[in-house]
């Protein structure tokens, strides 16, 4: 007798109505989407909380969802794994990793904490777990400082893995930082020749920075802070103008914000459209939808990592 085939599934169709798909399976999955404002307009857009690395790793912190879908790069999703190991933690695409991350690797890394034994390590929490699991007290940009003052003026720290937000906190705190010579590839592309032919021209604008920029960029800085600050910063300044130093994702929240205000993307060398994040723009909505559908690309790690690297984050959080 015939018996007609069975309709096969296809795991990777991408339906019509993208939005409605990832709030049903968010309900069927009791998920919680936490996106960075460096994603993609319709990731931020779709997102149950958006924020800088502290906000989303609060959120890690204290969510009840069973689910965490991290619209974020790998650190930032291995935060949320190292927080919370008894939940599933998607990250849409696991390639999407963080070029300051990488340069600090673990056994490069352990042989410089070895030289300098009585320091502390507080380490950007842009970084692996590894370095994680190595470090005294993680920071993000927007409590770096703060937390830096906490430690007695007599101790003294190594700073990793970002040599200018290092260099930054030196500054702002007056305090002698042990650097490691890391650097992201997307705030070290801004070129300063371009950005005062570009103050020239809107001689109104406020230059707005990410501390991750190279110290020339920063001198010509009016305001330096995190994604979230400088977001409340563009709403709360009387400038109607802002020129921003830091990943153009961001633009689409300050506009949402601030829709009066115009906000103009820090200029690249050469044109280039290299002040996107291309870890951070491997993330598509698209994606974003297979990962809950699939229930993979999950984040894992070893278990003695995980334990190691979450002391340091607690104590940022209690910091905080
Ligand atoms: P924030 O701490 O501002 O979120 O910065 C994260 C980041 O990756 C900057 O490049
Ligand atoms: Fe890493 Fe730089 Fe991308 Fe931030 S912008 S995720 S520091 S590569």
């Amino acid at each position: 007798m015939f018996t007609a085939a069975k309709p096969k599934l296809n795991p990777y169709e991408i339906p019509s109505d993208l939005f409605g798909a990832i709030k049903e399976l968010k309900q069927e999955l009791n998920a919680v989407i936490l996106a960075h404002y460096y994603q993609e307009a319709d990731i931020q857009d779709i997102a149950d909380y958006l924020g800088d690395s502290l906000g989303l790793s609060q959120q890690a912190a204290n969510t009840d969802a069973e689910v965490i879908v991290f619209a974020g790069v790998h650190f930032m999703a291995e935060t949320a794994k190292i927080l919370n190991p008894d939940k599933l933690v998607l990250l849409p695409d696991l390639e999407a990793g963080c070029s300051l991350a990488d340069s600090c690797p673990a056994d490069d890394f352990r042989a410089f904490k070895a030289q300098h034994p009585d320091h502390i390590v507080i380490s950007y929490i842009n970084c692996t777990a590894e370095i994680k699991a190595l470090s005294d007290i993680i920071c993000t940009s927007s409590n770096a400082v703060k937390i830096v003052q906490q430690i007695p003026q007599a101790q003294p720290i190594i700073f990793a893995p970002d040599r200018n937000l290092g260099r930054y906190v030196s500054e702002q705190t007056g305090r002698d930082l042990v650097l490691w010579d890391g650097s992201c590839i997307v705030h070290e592309t801004f070129s300063e020749k371009r950005m005062i032919e570009l103050k020239v021209e809107h001689p109104s604008a406020e230059i707005i920075a990410h501390p991750e920029c190279e110290p020339p960029l920063l001198r010509h800085a009016d305001f330096i802070g995190s994604t979230t600050a400088l977001l409340n910063y563009a709403q709360q300044s009387s400038s109607d103008k802002f020129i921003v130093a830091t990943e153009p994702g961001i633009i689409h929240q300050m506009e949402k914000a601030a829709p009066e205000r115009q906000f103009i993307p820090a200029p690249g060398m050469n044109n280039c459209a290299c002040n996107e994040c291309p870890y951070m723009r491997l993330n598509t909505l698209e994606k974003l939808y297979l990962a809950m559908k699939n229930k993979t690309p999950e984040i894992t790690l070893p278990e003695e990592i995980r334990v190691r690297a979450l002391k340091p984050i607690q104590r940022m959080l209690a910091m905080s």
